[in-house]
């Protein structure tokens, strides 16, 4: 689909933005969703990386968002190496399928690449992001900080070997912990929205 261009997040758009996220995510991985309040915080924390903060934008309105964080990999000598979190990333359910998620992802690797950054992290399907090249973190010998590795646990090395000789546990910015106290709080900002339980909930309750 073609949208009029995908530019970096400005102030103004912060709402319209939560407000998306809030709708891709709904009832996704469990009832309602974490990822508005998330976003909101993200932007806040040392982690955020601003110049990798993007949105897709069709018709004036905001249609997708795309957000980057600074994250460690530790190694068993106290070793520490900067990689990227991918996400969140939504994309209005109206306008999914249509590959606007596939084009915010491939411009945040572009810049990434030319910003000479090693490598991205993300908590993903393995069928969608395969596809832009990532592959199981375990490839790498890198696993969660508790050290554990699945399918979903993917890295991509932003030029090749720039993972070379680096392993370890990896550790994402301690905004992702959120409380779900606080979703409620900042779920009174928001029109009422029923939660279901859903096939695709991992985490459900
Ligand atoms: C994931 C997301 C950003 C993709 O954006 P999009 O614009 O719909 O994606 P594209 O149009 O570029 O690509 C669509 C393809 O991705 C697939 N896809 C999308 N989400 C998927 C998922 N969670 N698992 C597997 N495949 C997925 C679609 O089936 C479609 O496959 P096809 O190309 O073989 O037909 C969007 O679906 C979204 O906002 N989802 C809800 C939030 C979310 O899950 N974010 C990612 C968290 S890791």
């Amino acid at each position: 689909m073609n949208i009029d261009n995908i530019r970096l997040e400005r102030e103004e758009d912060f709402r319209d933005t939560e407000v998306l996220t809030r709708e891709a995510f709904w009832d996704l991985y469990r009832p309602g969703c974490v990822e508005h309040l998330l976003v909101h915080k993200l932007r806040k924390t040392p982690a955020f990386v601003k110049e990798l903060d993007f949105v897709a934008v069709c018709n004036h309105r905001i249609v997708g968002n795309i957000m980057f964080s600074r994250a460690m990999i530790l190694d068993e000598q106290q070793g520490k190496y900067e990689v990227l979190t991918l996400g969140p990333v939504s994309v209005h359910p109206e306008f999914q399928k249509k590959g606007i998620g596939s084009q915010l992802i491939r411009h945040g690797i572009v810049c990434e690449r030319e910003k000479g950054l090693k490598a991205l992290v993300l908590f993903g399907s393995p069928e969608y992001y395969q596809r832009f090249g990532f592959v199981n973190a375990k490839e790498f010998n890198i696993r969660t900080s508790d050290g554990q590795n699945f399918d979903a646990f993917m890295v991509l090395e932003l030029y090749n070997g720039s993972l070379k000789g680096i392993e370890g546990r990896y550790f994402e910015d301690s905004v992702f912990q959120i409380d779900m106290r606080e979703v409620e709080e900042f779920e009174k900002g928001f029109p009422y929205k029923e939660k279901h339980i859903t096939p695709t909930q991992l985490f459900p309750g």
